[in-house]
């Protein structure tokens, strides 16, 4: 089970601290929401933020682009220290050659699915990705309340992960608490961004420590 802060909860004006407080809590992965105010009625931060943070934590970068062009950012982002790079299957005819020009670079590449977008758009696509991050909110602010009827595309996604042999990550993303990534955990996701449910409290670690291990608790035997 993989827990993954996302950076959109933490004091904007201490980055810096907050990752190194992600990296001290045993988080592997520091997930980082990059909005483009078009793709998502919202704006938050770019590639020099991922290089700030880049040198306080040790783990994992992984960047969530909620953009709609993404091709021109890419380079700069895996420059800045991105380790994963996830691009949403909303974006249609760029998706294909956003993959390949994303493990082109020498990173892991993720796929994201909306809520309101059915699950069977990234069927095509899954033998090409490392790693499928199911909205569970729709994108564009922290803070939202998790959407329950997302649980149906975690139990189909990792269904058709079990039926193709494929060892991609299964991420949720939105409305993580420990009570929802429970829920998320028993359809079979194992990869959990959590922002506000994880910032608000003093000590990271317990939250981190507390929401792996409901996750493991009740991920299903395998
Ligand atoms: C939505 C963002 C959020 C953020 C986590 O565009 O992707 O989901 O990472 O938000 P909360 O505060 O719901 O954990
Ligand atoms: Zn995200």
């Amino acid at each position: 089970m993989i827990i993954a802060p996302s950076l959109l909860a933490a004091d904007p004006s201490c980055f810096g601290r907050d990752a190194a407080r992600a990296e001290r809590s045993g988080a592997e992965w520091l997930h980082l929401d990059i909005m483009d105010g078009h793709f998502v009625p919202n704006i938050s931060f770019g590639p020099a933020v991922v290089r700030a943070v880049r040198p306080h934590f040790k783990g994992t970068l992984d960047v969530h682009l909620m953009c709609s062009k993404p091709e021109i950012l890419l380079q700069s982002f895996v420059e800045a220290g991105a380790d994963r790079i996830t691009v949403h299957v909303e974006l249609g005819e760029q998706v294909t050659p956003l993959l390949w020009k994303i493990r082109s670079l020498g990173r892991k590449v993720g796929l994201a699915v909306n809520p309101p977008t059915r699950v069977s758009e990234i069927r095509p696509y899954l033998d090409l990705v490392d790693l499928v991050l199911v909205m569970t909110v729709n994108p564009g602010f922290g803070g939202q309340p998790f959407i329950e009827e997302c649980i149906p595309k975690v139990q189909q996604v990792a269904g058709w992960r079990r039926e193709l042999g494929l060892k991609f990550r299964l991420e949720v993303d939105g409305g993580i608490n420990d009570k929802t990534a429970a829920e998320c955990a028993r359809a079979g996701a194992d990869t959990f961004v959590a922002g506000t449910s994880i910032f608000r409290h003093r000590s990271l670690g317990t939250a981190v420590r507390r929401m792996r291990k409901v996750a493991a608790a009740f991920a299903p035997v395998s």
